[in-house]
């Protein structure tokens, strides 16, 4: 007798349970509008053209970040070390990317655009809008860089649901 067949997964389970297998590096983007700065915590940056030198990060559409970045028209992205899990959780946590004037606990400075680069960011591109796709329930704002750098040191990487880094010395963190 043959065993009973398993239901078929919901399309969206099999998603995130494939998504899971796509390990990432982390990262904070960034930006100011007026007074304000914002930041969040992201996984989907993406370099994207050498000519001309264009990134792209996929933010949830209704993000009040989308509009600021809209409404100030420059973005930086900044790639996390693997000692900056901290940090990563932070930008994640609901609520807790805006502020007035700096994040007093997380030093920033302006680079080429005035967008806010973290200061002890691994690497970071500084760019200004160059468009903005739909994706769904994300809008994938697209930058054209002006101005990058990048420092000695490892990355943070984000693998199934946690917080790793490529020595696998993972910093036990998870999401
Ligand atoms: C590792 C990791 C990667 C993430 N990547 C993205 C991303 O690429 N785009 C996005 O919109 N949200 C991403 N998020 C979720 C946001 O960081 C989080 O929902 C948001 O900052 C919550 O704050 P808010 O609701 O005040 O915006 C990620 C979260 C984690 C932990």
């Amino acid at each position: 007798m043959s065993a009973p067949a398993r239901p078929a997964p919901a399309p969206e389970d099999a998603f995130r349970a494939a998504a899971r297998h796509w390990s990432t590096g982390v990262a904070v983007l960034t930006t100011r509008s007026g007074e304000e700065v914002f930041a969040k915590t992201v996984s989907s940056f993406c370099t994207l053209s050498l000519d001309p030198l264009l990134v792209s990060v996929a933010v949830a559409r209704h993000s009040p970040l989308v509009s600021a970045v809209r409404g100030s028209g420059r973005f930086a992205v900044s790639v996390l070390t693997d000692r900056q899990h901290g940090v990563a959780r932070r930008f994640a946590t609901p609520g807790a990317g805006r502020a007035l004037g700096t994040f007093t606990a997380v030093p920033m400075r302006a680079e080429a655009t005035g967008a806010p680069v973290l200061e002890a960011a691994l690497a970071w591109f500084d760019c200004r809008l160059h468009g903005v796709l739909p994706g769904g329930d994300h809008a994938v704002l697209v930058g054209r860089v002006a101005a990058a750098d990048a420092s000695p040191g490892e990355p943070l990487l984000y693998h199934d649901g946690r917080y790793r880094s490529l020595a696998h010395r993972s910093p036990g963190v998870g999401a």
